[in-house]
């Protein structure tokens, strides 16, 4: 009778003592060179909501992770990515095909080259399928330039709706062409 809660209580400390093995390495590896610092800002800042993976909660906090790749083959693509992160984003939208209506704050908190690094680890870590090859990372003087001219939450819906219509339509463009 007695054997059974003790083989859970086991376990239990077995997977906690795995999970701490776990957030060891992390760390470690979050202060290596490099990237590092983006993966530990995500950690700290953006992983309660969007999920450790950017895979998102469906219907709560949309995805990262495919999905904002491809933005920026889309003119403004690489500026509302900073955008968003510097200047917050609500109200309806629509990621992979569901809605969502939530409210992200502005990330004021955090620097131009912690928006930076951030942004980099997202489009390099979730994003690589579908981030163009020739991708720059961010830098701390391009988020500052972007950053200067603020836009409101209504602002950043608008753009992000226009980036995705673009992306449509050159998505749609050949087959147009074709059909006539
Ligand atoms: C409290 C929850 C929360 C946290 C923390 C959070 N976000 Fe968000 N984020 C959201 C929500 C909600 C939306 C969508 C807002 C809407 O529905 O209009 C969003 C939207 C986004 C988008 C736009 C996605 C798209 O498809 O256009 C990006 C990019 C983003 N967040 C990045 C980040 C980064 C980077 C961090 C960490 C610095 C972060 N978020 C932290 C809730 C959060």
């Amino acid at each position: 009778m007695n054997a059974a809660p003790h083989t859970a209580r086991s376990l239990a400390a077995l997977v906690g003592g795995c999970f701490a093995v776990l957030a060891i390495a992390g760390a470690a590896h979050a202060s290596g060179a490099g990237r590092a610092s983006g993966a530990a800002i995500y950690s700290v800042h953006c992983a309660v909501c969007h999920q450790g993976k950017g895979q998102g909660v469906a219907l709560a906090f949309p995805a990262l992770a495919d999905t904002v790749g491809r933005y920026l083959h889309a003119p403004d693509g690489r500026e509302y990515l900073v955008r968003v992160v510097s200047f917050g984003l609500s109200g309806e939208i629509s990621s992979n095909g569901v809605d969502y209506d939530g409210v992200m704050q502005s990330w004021t908190q955090l620097s131009d080259a912690e928006i930076a690094a951030v942004l980099n680890h997202v489009l390099t870590h979730f994003n690589a399928r579908t981030v163009p090859a020739d991708f720059k990372p961010y830098t701390a003087a391009e988020v500052r330039r972007i950053r200067t001219a603020r836009r409101s939450f209504d602002q950043v819906r608008a753009e992000r709706a226009g980036i995705l219509k673009s992306l449509g339509a050159s998505a749609t463009a050949p087959r147009a062409i074709k059909a006539h």
